[in-house]
C-alpha cells in the first residue's frame, strides 16, 4: 500500500516545484463519504474546505455518482458540434438562475477558462483592451487570467496583452481606507474608482471583474453594497461589469445564491466554476445576448460542458436546490461563527473573523499590530489537521485561514469543528 509519503516524493519528482501541498506533512486523499475523507494511510479527517471550495454537496453523494455513471455508461464525450442534452439542460438551468437578462451560457473546463471567456467578452464587445480589477484579486492560473490576478503570491508575470488597472475596496482590513465606516469606505473606494479611471486608463475601459469575496485572497469581505456603488460609476462610462462568481455561488453565502446579490446589482457578465459540479470539471461564462454575441469568430472548447461534467452539473444544481442548501448555509455559517466568536475574540493574534455563511476566513496577526503572521496560521491549519479536521489557508500574505465545508454540513460537523478549532485557538493563546 502506498503512504503519504511515497506518493509526495513520487509526485515531487515528476510534478514542477511551484505545485505546492497544503500540509507540512502532505496526505493523499483516497476515498470520501459526505463530509468526511480518508487518505491512503486510512486516516479520517472531517473535510471543511471541500477541496477548495467544489465539492459542494459532500463526497461520494449517491444522486451524483449516479448522475455521472449513467451518462458515462451511454456517452463521454461528443464535443459542442453536436447538440448534447445534459449540456442544454444545464444552460437552461444556469441561464435561469443566473438573474442576468436574455442569458447566453458558455462552458468551459475551470475557472481560469472561465475568466478567459469573459475577458474576450468583454474586450471584444467593448473594443477595448483595458482592464479593470480589485487588488488582491485572484481569478486563475492562464497568461490572461495572471493579468487580472492582485495578488503577488499568484502573480509569475508581469506580461500580458492587456492592460490592467487595479482598483481598492475588496480588503478592508488592508485598504488604506481601513477604520471609516462603511459608508465612507464606500465613498473613498468609488472616488479611488473615479481616479484610476480618469488617471490610469483612456476612459474606453472594456470591464471591471470582481469577486464579491475574495477566495484566494483570504475571503477577504467588502460592505454590502460596495459593488452597487462602483457600478453606478462604471455605468457612466459604458464598462462592463463582471463578477466571478467562481467560490461565492451556488448558495455558498447562505443569505443569497451569488455573491452579486449583495451589492443590489446584476452583473453584465458573470463566470462560475468550482462548486457547480460538485468535483465534477466544469465551468463557465454567463452573459447578456448581445455581449455573448458581440465575438466575430468561431470559438469552441473541446470538452467545456462535456456531457459527464454536466450531467454531474445539473444533479448538482438539483440537488442544492431542491435541499435548500442556501438556507443550510446561512443556519450552518451562523452557527460556526458564534460557536468560534468568543475564542476568536481571546486571541489578540487574530485580527479579523469575517466572510458569510460558509465561508470564513481567519487572519492572523502579530499581537497588537497589522503585521501578518503567517506561521501562526500555519500552526493553527496543523492542528486542525491533528485534531482530524480539515481547512484552508491563503491571503495575500498566506496568514489566512479559509473554513468552507461543504454546503450539506450537519450541526454536529459544525460543533465538532468549532471544538477542535476552539481547542487549537485555546492551546495558542
Ligand atoms: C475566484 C476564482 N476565480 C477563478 C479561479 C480559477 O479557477 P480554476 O482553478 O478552476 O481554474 C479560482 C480558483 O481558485 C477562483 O477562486
Amino acid at each position: 500500500m502506498a503512504t503519504n509519503q511515497d506518493l509526495l516524493e513520487r509526485r515531487k519528482r515528476v510534478s514542477p516545484s511551484w505545485l505546492i501541498a497544503l500540509h507540512d506533512q502532505p496526505i493523499a486523499i483516497d476515498r470520501g463519504e459526505g463530509r468526511h475523507v480518508w487518505d491512503v494511510e486510512g486516516n479520517r479527517y472531517l473535510d471543511f474546505f471541500g477541496g477548495i471550495l467544489t465539492t459542494s454537496i459532500g463526497h461520494a453523494v449517491p444522486e451524483i455518482t449516479t448522475a455521472i455513471q449513467q451518462q458515462a455508461a451511454k456517452i463521454i464525450h461528443t464535443s459542442t458540434l453536436y447538440v448534447s442534452e445534459p449540456m442544454v439542460e444545464l444552460a437552461e438551468m444556469v441561464a435561469e438562475l443566473s438573474g442576468i437578462p436574455d442569458a447566453r451560457v458558455f462552458f468551459t473546463t475551470s475557472g481560469t477558462e472561465a475568466t478567459d471567456a469573459a475577458l474576450l467578452l468583454a474586450t471584444c464587445y467593448r473594443r477595448s483592451n483595458q482592464v479593470l480589477a480589485m487588488r488582491n484579486s485572484y481569478h486563475g492560473r492562464s497568461f490572461t487570467a495572471v493579468a487580472v490576478t492582485g495578488h503577488r503570491s499568484w502573480s509569475p508575470t508581469s506580461f500580458s496583452g492587456i492592460n490592467v488597472s487595479y482598483v481598492q475596496g475588496s480588503y478592508p482590513l488592508r485598504s488604506p481606507f481601513r477604520g471609516l465606516d462603511e459608508a465612507a469606505y464606500i465613498s473613498a473606494s468609488v472616488e479611488d474608482l473615479e481616479q484610476v479611471i480618469d488617471m490610469m486608463t483612456s476612459g474606453d475601459v472594456a470591464c471591471l471583474l470582481a469577486e464579491p469575496i475574495q477566495g484566494v485572497g483570504g475571503f477577504a469581505t467588502p460592505p454590502d453594497g460596495l459593488f452597487g456603488s462602483l457600478k453606478k460609476v462604471l455605468d457612466n462610462y459604458g464598462i462592463l461589469y463582471i463578477s466571478d462568481e467562481v467560490q461565492t455561488g451556488w448558495g455558498r453565502t447562505g443569505e443569497h445564491f451569488w455573491g452579486y446579490q449583495a451589492h443590489g446589482i446584476t452583473p453584465d457578465i458573470m463566470t462560475f466554476a468550482k462548486g457547480v459540479g460538485n468535483g465534477a470539471s466544469l465551468g463557465g461564462v454567463v452573459a447578456r445576448a448581445e455581449i455573448m454575441d458581440s465575438i466575430g469568430a468561431n470559438s469552441i472548447s473541446t470538452f467545456g460542458g462535456n456531457p459527464i461534467s454536466a450531467a454531474a452539473g445539473v444533479a448538482t444544481l438539483r440537488y442544492i436546490l431542491e435541499h435548500d442548501l442556501q438556507g443550510n448555509a446561512a443556519v450552518m455559517g451562523e452557527r460556526l461563527v458564534s460557536g468560534i466568536r468568543a475564542s476568536v475574540e481571546s486571541a489578540p493574534w487574530i485580527a479579523e473573523l469575517r466572510g458569510k455563511g460558509l465561508m470564513q476566513g481567519i487572519e492572523t496577526v502579530r499581537a497588537g499590530s497589522l503585521e501578518p503572521a503567517p506561521e501562526l496560521a500555519g500552526e493553527l491549519l496543523e492542528r486542525c489537521k491533528a485534531d482530524g479536521l480539515l481547512i484552508g489557508k491563503g491571503g495575500l500574505y498566506g496568514n489566512v485561514l479559509r473554513i468552507s465545508p461543504p454546503l450539506t454540513v450537519t450541526a454536529d460537523e459544525i460543533d465538532e469543528a468549532v471544538s477542535i478549532i476552539t481547542r487549537a485557538i485555546t492551546a495558542m493563546n
